[in-house]
């Protein structure tokens, strides 16, 4: 394939202006983004009234909704942004990890619109994507940051050395917070995505009702595991059959209280040991009210700067994958138009070079 020659789109060289695709599971999403900070555009089409009968994602239908979707969520997004395609500098998509259908979709339609443009192209790892997220509000962090990733996908905590340089400390061993979410959810009878559900249930009930495990595998550690609070909840559902819908929010409670308090206490010690005064909670869990409250009141006591994108940006959106593209394009990263995407890539660089 011949490639375009490279060339900034934009006769302004001091900013940049970014399209961002992602489609790596069950939302459609494009933005437009200017020096990764400033959000002129952002448009999410959600797959969720689609999946929610099946209880969880269908590749196969979200692959296909991409496909009928990706072309008129650009054109949004073009749209509310108030510019032409002219004045775009560079394209990103995501390139994984994610199902790859669905991750296919996003990213084709990226390449052919950069190539077609002459616009330099970028593809983004989701979950650099997930940190560049808080960015995009009114209290960025400063570098150096530990940040908490909390998805459906994803549990992990990074240290967060410049827009480029993330380091894992530790992640999930067994299921992501948002799949134990969900899965809890699903076993309440509560439907999915459950998350929501149940952070608002929790909020009714009392935590100290039904108390479940805390799981801390090693303390000094940072990786996580919420297989075991999953079975938990499954046990005290069968051994109390009578103990829904009325008790609900006690479990819900309860499950969310153990949950909350091994993420917060792992977050606050990976920034004491990094000796970072800044920390940031991203992904779809980061919208968890009873998380944000927790992690806040802990990092106020420690003398911690706490970080949190608007609810908008918490879950999947494109506005966080055109926010960490501009820092690659700016840095003269560029994907090679053959690339493929993949389902599985650790973070750490960029995956312009997965
Ligand atoms: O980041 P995201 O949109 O997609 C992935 O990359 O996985 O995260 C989706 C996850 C789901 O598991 C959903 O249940 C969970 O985020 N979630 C929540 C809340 N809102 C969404 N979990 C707990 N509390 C919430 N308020
Ligand atoms: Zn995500």
């Amino acid at each position: 394939m011949t490639l375009p020659k490279w060339g900034l789109g934009s006769a302004r060289m001091d900013t940049m202006r970014i399209l961002g695709i992602e489609s790596s599971c069950d939302e459609t999403a494009a933005a437009v983004v200017v020096d990764g900070v400033e959000l002129e555009s952002s448009v999410v089409a959600s797959q969720v009234a689609i999946h929610h009968p099946y209880g969880g994602v269908v590749p196969e239908l979200a692959s296909r909704h991409h496909v009928e979707a990706i072309v008129p969520i650009v054109a949004q997004a073009l749209a509310d942004s108030g510019c032409s395609p002219d004045q775009l500098d560079g394209v990103a998509a995501t390139q994984g990890p994610g199902l790859v259908g669905s991750l296919l979709v996003g990213f084709s339609f990226a390449k052919a619109y950069a190539y077609a443009r002459g616009l330099p192209f970028v593809g983004v790892n989701h979950l650099d994507g997930h940190i560049h997220s808080v960015f995009l509000g009114a209290d960025p962090p400063a570098y150096p940051f530990v940040a908490l990733l909390v998805s459906g996908g994803h549990t992990s905590i990074y240290h967060v050395a410049d827009p480029t340089h993330h380091e894992l400390m530790g992640q999930t061993r067994d299921d992501a917070v948002g799949e134990a979410y969900d899965k809890v959810a699903k076993m309440m009878g509560l439907g999915y995505p459950g998350g929501r559900v149940i952070d608002e249930l929790a909020a009714q009930g009392d935590p100290l009702r039904v108390r479940f495990p805390r799981v801390y595998l090693d303390k000094r550690a940072f990786d996580f595991s919420f297989s075991g609070i999953k079975t938990a909840v499954n046990r005290h559902l069968q051994s109390h059959p009578d103990c829904l819908p009325d008790e609900a929010a006690h479990v819900a409670a309860g499950f969310q209280a153990a949950v909350v308090e091994v993420l917060t206490y792992k977050l606050i010690q990976a920034a004491r040991l990094r000796q970072c005064a800044h920390i940031a909670i991203v992904g779809g869990v980061a919208a968890n009210q009873g998380l944000r409250d927790s992690v806040r009141a802990a990092a106020a006591e420690a003398g911690i700067q706490v970080h949190i994108p608007a609810i908008a940006l918490c879950g999947d959106n494109a506005a966080m994958i055109a926010a960490a593209g501009y820092h690659c394009l700016r840095a003269g990263m560029r994907t090679d138009l053959g690339a493929d995407v993949y389902s599985r890539v650790p973070i750490g660089g960029f995956s312009a070079a997965p």
